[in-house]
């Protein structure tokens, strides 16, 4: 009935979207509560970034101040959070980010949003899986003394193609076609395994901790080794200062690396169409999850910082080798074996998520309808999760680790200001809608927000940010030659002219 049914801005009302999820063929079962929700964000939440990220933070830019870095990226995602949690109580639709800014800001942004979740959430679950066989090769070698054959170890480790990063993601996507409640119990073993592991990193490694590690806590500013140029953070190219390792500014450059730790909580909001009571869980089960892990990690990195010299710190296994460094092998073996069963579940979430927003963007017609046809028994999106499964196993087989983390912060990061702008708008345009949270002080928090995480942004390199603008410009002509003229609102813009 509205010129807006032909406009790029055309946004899907809530109301619709809310509709959309009750046609049988279409639907998901909704079968999560709070404590799932919590369950599910601690799993995917808790991860590479504290198993791995934390030693090369610690080593290469904060030494212990990490701690500090853990708590700037953590506020970062509070701050997004709070703007998430208002999103996802409201419009609780599977499809996250992307669902809120279709019935927001409108179709194109939020197909750009979908767009660039799909690079998060696959990317993450590849970066996830190939850290789990480092892991599993690392178990191997160091229990039964047998070496992976090179050709079969994946590039970071000189090889070709890491078949068990392969494997991983294969026999995880079988799992997520069978159903989500059967992912959810066995997400909550895995996750009380590594929650385990962390707090015995915490419990244990307090007592080997020497004070004379902890100083300096703020290491005094290095300059960065030259080499600069694609590599260099966008922040001094656009501003021309020169980044310092270590000192004040080295916090902010590792809270831009450890970031990554706490992807994953927006991916609590991808469950919402699952949720048995998404008005009154989503927000516990977002800021819930959230919370136990910002915790968590400054309390491990303050152990671990303060069991090791920053300087000796492993970039691998820096948890682990903290306890072998005090000649507690046994502890460091349990850690490693945990760290390996623990990286499985935030592979199994992110997949999750990836196929949810994947369902979504099916489900309007962005992308062709076959891929939101649910199984008629487990009622799950089967096509989607075989579909991109299988991709990312392959991608997981062949990629190197550093180069997609980064790019996997940069779509997040993007997608937490949408987030927040999405929120400030639908305020505006539907202030008439329940929404059983709401994200304090409007519009400063999501503001806040947005310049948070735009600030984490400038601190990664130029070469991702191209990276990151070819990703999206490709959405952008996907969209022009295939959205705009399939979508549903397109159709329902035709069949109310005709
Ligand atoms: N936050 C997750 C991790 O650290 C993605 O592995």
């Amino acid at each position: 009935m509205s010129p807006d049914l032909n406009s790029p801005f055309r946004t899907k009302t809530v109301e619709q979207s809310i509709r959309d999820t009750e046609e049988p063929e279409h639907a998901l079962r909704k079968s999560l509560s709070a404590w799932d929700l919590t369950v599910f964000g601690v799993g995917v939440i808790i991860g590479t970034g504290i198993f791995v990220l934390t030693g090369i933070a610690a080593r290469n830019n904060a030494g212990p101040a990490t701690a500090l870095s853990f708590v700037a990226a953590g506020i970062v995602c509070a701050l997004a959070a709070l703007c998430y949690a208002e999103f996802a109580s409201t419009v609780p639709v599977a499809g996250s980010a992307y669902t809120f800014s279709y019935a927001s800001i409108g179709e194109l942004p939020a197909w750009i949003i979908g767009w660039d979740l799909v690079l998060e959430f696959a990317l993450g679950t590849a970066v996830v899986a190939v850290g789990w066989s480092g892991y599993i090769r690392n178990l191997m070698q160091t229990n039964l003394g047998w070496d992976m054959p090179a050709a079969l170890s994946g590039p970071d480790a000189g090889g070709t193609f890491d078949l068990f990063a392969f494997l991983l993601v294969l026999a995880l996507t079988a799992i997520l076609v069978v159903g989500t409640k059967l992912s959810a119990r066995i997400t909550a073993i895995v996750v009380a395994i590594k929650v385990t592991v962390v707090l015995l990193v915490i419990v244990a490694g307090v007592f080997f901790i020497k004070a004379d590690n902890y100083s300096p806590f703020i290491p005094p500013a290095e300059p960065q080794p030259a080499g600069g140029g694609l590599h260099a953070p966008l922040v001094q190219v656009l501003f021309g200062y020169a980044p310092t390792n270590f000192g004040v500014m080295g916090i902010f450059t590792a809270a831009s690396l450890v970031f990554f730790a706490f992807i994953g909580f927006d991916v609590v909001a991808t469950a919402a169409e699952e949720t048995k009571n998404p008005q009154r869980d989503m927000p516990r089960g977002i800021l819930g999850s959230l919370l136990i892990c910002t915790v968590l990690y400054v309390a491990v990195t303050l152990v671990v910082t303060g069991m090791q010299n920053y300087a000796e710190m492993s970039p691998s296994a820096p948890l682990a080798e903290a306890f072998k460094s005090v000649n507690q092998p046994f502890f460091a073996g349990a850690i490693s074996l945990g760290a390996s069963v623990g990286l499985i579940t935030v592979c199994m979430i992110l997949l999750l998520g990836q196929t949810r927003v994947f369902f979504a963007m099916s489900r309007d017609g962005l992308l062709p309808r076959v891929f939101s046809v649910t199984h008629p028994k487990y009622r799950t999106p089967y096509r989607a999760t075989i579909l991109l499964g299988v991709i990312i196993a392959v991608v997981a087989g062949f990629t190197s680790l550093e180069k997609l983390a980064e790019l996997v912060n940069i779509g997040t990061l993007f997608a937490f200001v949408v987030v927040a702008l999405g929120v400030i708008i639908l305020r505006r345009t539907r202030p008439d809608l329940h929404r059983s949270f709401r994200t304090p002080l409007v519009p400063f928090i999501p503001i806040l927000s947005m310049a948070a995480s735009l600030w984490l942004m400038l601190n990664l390199p130029v070469d991702t940010w191209i990276r990151f603008g070819i990703w999206m410009g490709v959405g952008v002509v996907v969209y022009f030659v295939y959205g705009r003229r399939n979508s549903r609102l397109a159709k329902a813009g035709q069949d109310a002219k005709y």
